[in-house]
């Protein structure tokens, strides 16, 4: 097998052997193996991690402190991922190159899948054959195929967990705007915008960079269509998703400009992605993602690249997610009041003011942003005079717009722990399969708009793939 750090996708062709005979290759899943169960209620969910490249060991990091779950076993087809990933861990997990060794232990209760987009869906596939809780990173799937061959094979496990790495789903704020939408807090929400601007010339990601061997370097996989849906897929993906939420629906169609105007090294995925998507009642996302320029004219520009802006006609929020260094953040804007005729016959016409809507915190002015506040500040009746007094302060504070609110948890820590309690309780996740789906498709469909350069309706999916899944021509997915 070709050594390590610098795999050449042929290398792992001669290593591998045929990927379609994949599920068929693994003989631990015959015989259809029983739903891993975590053994008592206190045991931790047993795991294992296919992938340790960036992401995966992000992961990993987050899971090292969470208790309801235990990290038994490791892959990689790097020897140099899987290192990484047990320094990371920091305990000492089994560890393989070929994934289906990893599948068929029997104490693994459940699988991150942590690949690259092009094989989360054999992946998946295999871990739920193999009676595995699966938590697959976003995109769920890559290909049309595979939305309709994913969600037929789930409704088989349908006891077993599923979920999709999409962590605004589980971010407090995130919860809570939503919530503000569905009562109308905001208004009649008729448009979102989301941009993820990246200044990809100043500040190269490592990620997103050129590799020698090209399109047959693996750790290429972002920059080229074969493997990858390119920003659509590596960004849009989130933002599309909360626009769903948000909107409770699906697009009607897309539409978009998307061109590969700077970052020209060899790559074939656009630098350059701009798309408008229609929902039902004339609700619109417009969405731009460009690699030139990182501002992002929200929050007074406190933040760069990626946030959404939800606009109602009682009201706007600006948010963006969080990380390790810098926390979610959302402001609420109130519109100005609505005017209504108080006129009587024969009187001059003057204008009062009506406040619609109900208001979420107590105090902030009318024009000026309204900090989200976190639980933290809720008055629960139990504090002690000194905690009630700080919490005043605190609100106050808040409200005059000079303490920003942060947002107590990083949504990953709340989406791992939620994934390890639905193992256990059975209970379907919030950012489930069919979000997963939806969230696939959008961007399969973004980029389908792109490149015919026409506007594709989103029940096009409902034809397209309906042949017998398969990976994508000439990847491999297991080392020799
Ligand atoms: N939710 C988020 O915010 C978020 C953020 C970053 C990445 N991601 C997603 O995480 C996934 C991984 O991205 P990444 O940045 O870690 O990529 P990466 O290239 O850094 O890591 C991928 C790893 O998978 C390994 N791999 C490839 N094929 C394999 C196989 N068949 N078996 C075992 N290992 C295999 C590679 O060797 C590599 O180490 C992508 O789907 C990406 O979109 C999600």
């Amino acid at each position: 097998m070709a050594q390590d750090h610098h795999l050449s996708r042929r290398d792992l062709l001669k290593a591998a052997g045929a990927a379609t005979a994949v599920a068929a290759a693994v003989p631990a899943l015959e015989g259809a193996p029983a739903i891993q169960k975590v053994k008592a209620a206190n045991d931790p969910v047993q795991y294992g991690m296919i992938g340790t490249g960036s992401r995966g060991t992000y992961l990993l990091k987050h899971l090292k402190s969470i208790d309801s779950g235990r990290c038994v076993a490791l892959c990689d087809i790097k020897q140099e991922a899987i290192d990484k990933g047990v320094a990371t861990i920091g305990n000492s997990p089994k560890t393989f190159k070929d994934y289906r060794e990893l599948l068929a232990l029997k104490d693994v209760d459940a699988v991150f899948v942590t690949t690259p987009l092009f094989v989360h869906f054999p992946l998946t596939r295999d871990a739920l054959m193999a009676g595995k809780h699966v938590f697959c990173e976003k995109c769920l799937v890559f290909k049309p195929e595979e939305v309709h061959a994913l969600r037929a094979l789930a409704q088989e496990h349908s006891k077993q967990t599923l979920q999709t790495g999409l962590q605004r789903r589980y971010s407090y704020f995130y919860q809570t705007v939503k919530q503000m939408v569905d009562k109308g807090i905001l208004g009649n929400v008729h448009h979102i915008h989301a941009q993820w601007h990246r200044n990809m010339i100043n500040k190269p990601s490592a990620l997103w960079t050129m590799k020698p061997g090209g399109e047959q370097n693996i750790a290429n996989w972002r920059v080229f269509r074969s493997m990858s849906g390119g920003l659509t897929a590596e960004l849009t993906s989130h933002q599309v998703d909360v626009s769903d939420w948000m909107f409770g629906s699906s697009p009607e169609f897309v539409m978009g400009l998307g061109s590969l105007d700077t970052l020209k090294d060899g790559r074939n995925v656009y630098d350059n992605v701009q798309l408008i998507y229609k929902y039902p009642n004339g609700q619109k996302m417009t969405y731009s993602s460009i690699s030139t320029n990182q501002f992002l004219p929200y929050f007074n520009g406190m933040r760069p690249e990626m946030g959404e802006i939800i606009m109602g006609t009682e009201g706007t929020v600006e948010i963006t997610v969080g990380d390790d260094k810098a926390p979610c953040i959302a402001w609420w804007y109130r519109e100005p009041p609505k005017t209504v005729d108080v006129t009587k016959p024969g009187e001059k016409k003057k204008e009062e003011p009506f406040v619609a809507g109900a208001t979420m915190v107590a105090s902030g002015g009318a024009n000026g942003p309204i900090p989200i506040m976190t639980g933290d500040l809720q008055f629960t009746g139990k504090e002690g005079f000194f905690d009630r007094e700080v919490k005043f302060a605190r609100r106050w504070l808040t409200a005059k717009g000079v303490m920003v609110q942060e947002e107590q948890r990083n949504p990953v820590d709340v989406e791992l722990e939620s994934f390890f309690q639905n193992c256990r309780d059975g209970k379907r996740p919030r950012a489930d399969l069919e979000t997963g789906l939806a969230d696939s498709v959008a961007v399969i469909l973004s980029n389908l708009a792109m490149d015919e350069g026409r506007r594709v309706y989103f029940n096009e999916i409902d034809k397209m793939g309906r042949e017998e899944p398969k990976p994508a021509a000439g990847k491999k997915l297991t080392p020799a």
